[in-house]
């Protein structure tokens, strides 16, 4: 069996299905999923709900419906299957699609398709779904841009600057052929392109981190004054990237190549290729793959998962608006919480920084803070961050970031908190540049010894004597 036999599998489970419950991830990748699956079996004239929960673990199990619809677990699942076991459910219930990490359980043959398997490691589970979608009517293609967004929102993107493999060849492919996703490949890697001013765009830009420009507005706006860009309009607004002219894009670029270069430091990170909606208003956050991401993130993470999935759906009225609202609220936290993780600092073991950060942030969004403040602090070592959980004060959520050069060293995050929070008794996955747990409050300061500990043998096993 192969990746492909795999998702015909998962196509024909659906298509046979009476009824359908989609469980999803709150991130921009599961709302992507979401979206895409249940809009794919609606088409089909099945009947289906979704469900959405933060993670999937014994306190968010209850939410998954015991009727006798066929449950689709989609970018959770593979790593919790256990939870499926002890809620009784069978084999044919259950179909997961996923990226993550698979812990199989005994007596359980639950069908999965899941491409981490087969070696496609950038490819996310919304890539997943809408291979699935596409199985069931080939007319689905209109969904590859929700699946563009996922993949992207996922960060699977990032090390490579553009997506590769299928998720590229299949996707990315199937999107443009539609028209709506503009692919350009030689774009400027930068984050904000058709919201932020330029400047604050190219200021707010670590990488590559570009001394002068990086953390330093001002610099910027008078770098871009020096080449002559026009960076305001007439009425005093101020233009942003996906709106100037080409030859002002390709004196940016090469004046910020030069840059880079007169500094010694490479150049394999300032461009990207990059996936524009050109069916959506310009300038705004729709308009492009990373910022659409941020949306679904800001809605998910702020507890409306929905509302993202109504604005994949097309709804540009109140679900809109309010989504807005949310990302204003979404961006001035994390900017607070980036700002807190700074202030405050962080204690460093021999592996990794930590820093324990109350009950002052939700804990669905200390891993954004954690993989933002990376940059600014020493980035070799993985962070971790840990912070109360609201709806139970005895536990404590515990999220980690590291980067591709770390993870270069032989550090896989998933695993490290997998084992350790399972050692005692929580629950953790992920990735290996990023994963979470959710641990025993009572476990915290052994928990993060340990997770030290685990580093040190990862690096070690990869690296034997130095690091
Ligand atoms: O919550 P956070 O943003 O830190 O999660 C990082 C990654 O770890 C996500 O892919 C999430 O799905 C995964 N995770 C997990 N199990 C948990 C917590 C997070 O698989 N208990």
């Amino acid at each position: 069996m192969g990746f492909c036999d795999d998702v015909k599998a998962a196509a024909e489970q659906i298509a046979a299905a009476q009824e359908v419950t989609i469980i999803s991830h709150i991130d921009a990748d599961g709302i992507a999923c979401e979206a895409i699956l249940s809009q794919a079996v609606s088409r089909l004239e099945i009947p289906v709900k979704s469900v959405f929960v933060r993670q999937l673990e014994p306190l968010t199990m209850p939410q998954v419906p015991a009727d006798s619809s066929l449950k689709v677990f989609a970018d959770l699942g593979a790593g919790q299957q256990n939870l499926m076991r002890d809620r009784g459910f069978t084999d044919k219930e259950i179909l997961i699609i996923d990226h993550h990490v698979s812990q199989p359980v005994e007596g359980c043959q639950y069908t999965q398709v899941n491409c981490l398997p087969y070696g496609f490691t950038r490819m996310s589970a919304a890539g997943v779904s809408y291979l699935v979608s596409k199985e069931l009517d080939s007319a689905n293609t209109d969904l590859a841009m929700l699946a563009v967004i996922g993949n992207v929102g996922d960060m699977m993107a990032r090390e490579k600057c553009g997506l590769v493999g299928p998720a590229r060849d299949i996707i990315v492919e199937d999107g443009a052929r539609h028209g709506s996703v503009e692919v350009r490949k030689k774009d400027l890697n930068c984050y904000g392109t058709s919201t932020r001013p330029l400047h604050l765009s190219l200021a707010y830009n670590d990488d590559p981190f570009i001394k002068g420009i990086t953390n330093n507005p001002e610099g910027a706006r008078q770098f871009l004054k020096r080449l002559g860009i026009r960076q305001q309009a007439p009425d005093g607004r101020w233009y942003v990237w996906e709106e100037i002219p080409v030859e002002d894009k390709r004196t940016v670029i090469s004046a910020l190549a030069e840059q880079l270069m007169a500094n010694g430091e490479k150049l394999d990170r300032l461009l990207a290729e990059t996936y524009g909606f050109p069916l959506e208003t310009p300038r705004t956050p729709l308009r492009n793959a990373q910022e659409y991401a941020t949306v679904l993130n800001a809605c998910g993470r702020w507890s409306k998962p929905q509302v993202g999935g109504a604005i994949l759906r097309g709804d540009r009225g109140q679900a809109y608006r309010d989504a807005e609202h949310m990302l204003t609220n979404h961006r001035s936290i994390i900017r607070d919480l980036l700002q807190f993780i700074i202030d405050t600092g962080v204690k460093e073991l021999e592996n990794l920084q930590w820093l324990h950060v109350g009950g002052r942030y939700p804990d669905t969004i200390v891993g954004i803070g954690a993989g933002m403040a990376l940059s600014k602090l020493n980035s070799s070592k993985p962070i971790l961050i840990m912070c109360e959980v609201p709806e139970d004060r005895n536990l404590t959520k515990v999220s980690m970031r590291t980067n591709e050069r770390v993870v270069e060293k032989g550090i896989d995050l998933q695993q490290a908190l997998a084992s350790a929070s399972a050692e005692y008794g929580g629950g953790g996955g992920g990735h290996k540049i990023a994963a979470g747990a959710y641990i025993p409050k009572t476990a915290e300061q052994e928990f993060v010894e340990r997770v030290n500990r685990i580093l040190g043998e990862q690096f070690a096993a990869a690296c034997p004597g130095h690091r």
